[in-house]
């Protein structure tokens, strides 16, 4: 969910009520009989039609991923087969051997649930294990596990804005809504900046006093769009201004740095390989948010940071203090999926590889690749009905899940479907998706990189649409480099587009 989505959706669900003949609010206000009881159903329903409407209404599909057929799942019919092209178990490490008996062991021997909250019942020899790991992982003093990571960056926001005196939340444009509720549910003021717009950011932050406490709330790979955040430079900023930095890193960790700690690590690879971690810009952030539900393959989230922040959010949060822990097979195993890859980074390059070559594919068939340096492949359609048809053809003639990304995950008119390639993803797999990408695209006429470009770049209405447009043809040098994969070095050459066929 990006920052205007909630105004937006509002704005939305308004029009299409006064569309539908002033129902709300005129019917609350003239109840007929006073003391008749609200409507409840046909508010629920009419709130519902208004986003089957707006097209933001959202359809779940029955897709259950198989472990030991990864990355297939069976649909409603344990018979039926579909290969999964959108999920975030980037790695596959929900299938991960050592991962799975550590959880079994875990489970025989310490039961099905934590027992209760940590303050309760619930604190354990795993989560104190598993917070020592994610602490060292970032190299900061201390981490704090929660049971999702929407939850630690509400909980986190949330607390830090409304107990620091007159805090200012600085938070970029694409963020995701587990901050966007956390910096709301702070009452905090609120400014948004521009996604990745440093000029912008400094504009906002010059405009208070260098002793207000501020926080610069960011991510590190953005998931719809896979842009990468400016980390080094809102970092100089902050020092500048006098702000704390929150970093998202939860489509990063995993997969990306010599130990999987994330971009923060990556963009200092040499030295955080050798040890070297002071100064470095994973150094300088100050909180780091992380999940354990993505790349890690299990379920969970955490802070990392001073040991004086954590052990405030620990006393003072209450979406850490008031819900049940996370059972202890569940952290055990988390845990060690993240020693998994803090040791080997096979796994990473190889979904980097993927990742190429499936945009490479999509790129020489027109099919409009939004590029970005990072492992997510979004592919352009702009219309929220398109994106759903193409991922129910896709599912039903070509047994190939990838879901489509609509309002208000994204923009009206920036509708997608995101692709995210694992490392099992084989080349015979990979060509049967570009195959059915092809067909699909055809058989629903839907716009292909050449049709976006004869219709945008004339100065069109919207700069956003032509941002995404201009970004069909940008050539963007991949994070995960070819020095980093052990590969050639890489040719510079534009992004290769076949001509249109329709
Ligand atoms: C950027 C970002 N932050 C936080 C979260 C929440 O993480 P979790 O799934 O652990 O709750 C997500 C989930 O999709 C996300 O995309």
């Amino acid at each position: 969910m990006y920052e205007g989505s909630h105004a937006e959706e509002k704005g939305t669900t308004r029009v299409y009520a006064a569309v539908m003949s002033h129902r709300w609010p005129d019917a609350i206000v003239d109840t007929p009989l006073a003391n008749s009881a609200f409507d409840y159903a046909t508010f629920y329903t009419q709130e519902l039609e208004a986003k089957k409407q707006n097209k933001s209404y959202r359809y779940f599909n029955s897709i259950n991923r198989l472990a030991q057929e990864f990355p297939k799942a069976h649909t409603d019919s344990t018979d039926r087969r579909v290969t999964v092209w959108c999920s975030n178990d980037y790695l596959g490490m929900s299938n991960n051997l050592e991962v799975l008996e550590k959880m079994q062991s875990t489970l025989k021997t310490y039961g099905s649930g934590a027992g209760g909250t940590r303050n309760i019942s619930g604190h354990n020899k795993h989560a104190e294990s598993i917070e020592g790991t994610l602490a060292k992982l970032h190299h900061k003093e201390a981490a704090l596990v929660f049971t999702s990571c929407y939850v630690a960056n509400d909980a986190t926001l949330s607390t830090l804005g409304s107990r620091l005196p007159n805090c200012v939340i600085f938070s970029d444009s694409l963020n995701h809504a587990s901050m966007i509720e956390g910096i709301r549910h702070s009452k905090a003021k609120k400014i948004i900046f521009d996604h990745n717009d440093m000029a912008d950011l400094e504009l906002k932050l010059a405009a208070f006093p260098r002793n207000t406490p501020k926080i610069i709330a960011f991510e590190s790979v953005y998931s719809m769009s896979g842009t990468i955040g400016k980390i080094a430079e809102i970092c100089d900023l902050a020092k500048k201004y006098g702000a704390i930095t929150f970093l998202d890193e939860v489509h990063a960790v995993g997969m990306y740095g010599p130990t999987g700690a994330g971009i923060a690590e990556h963009l200092d690879y040499e030295a955080q390989a050798s040890g070297h971690y002071r100064g470095t810009v994973m150094d300088r952030v100050d909180v780091i948010s992380g999940t354990l539900g993505k790349a890690y393959g299990c379920v969970g989230g955490y802070i990392a940071g001073k040991a004086s922040l954590v052990d405030y959010i620990r006393s003072l949060a209450p979406g850490f203090i008031f819900t049940t822990t996370l059972p202890p097979a569940v952290l055990a195993g988390a845990e060690r999926a993240v020693q998994y890859q803090r040791q080997t980074t096979t796994d990473r390059k190889m979904q980097q590889i993927n990742t190429r070559s499936v945009k490479t594919g999509l790129t020489n068939l027109d099919i409009p690749v939004l590029h970005n340096p990072s492992h997510i492949i979004p592919v352009l359609v702009g219309d929220a009905d398109a994106a759903k048809k193409a991922s129910d053809l896709l599912l039903s003639k070509w047994n190939i899940y990838v879901q489509a990304i609509n309002f208000p995950t994204v923009p009206v008119g920036e509708e997608r479907l995101r692709i995210t390639p694992t490392p099992r993803h084989s080349k015979e797999m990979q060509d049967y998706l570009l195959m059915a990408m092809d067909d699909v695209w055809g058989e629903l006429g839907l716009k292909r990189t050449s049709d976006w470009l004869l219709s945008h770049g004339l100065g069109g209405e919207n700069p956003r649409i032509e941002k995404l447009v201009a970004s069909l043809t940008t050539e963007v040098e991949p994070l995960w480099t070819n020095e980093k994969l052990d590969l050639p070095a890489r040719e510079s050459r534009p992004v290769q587009r076949a001509s249109s066929s329709g």
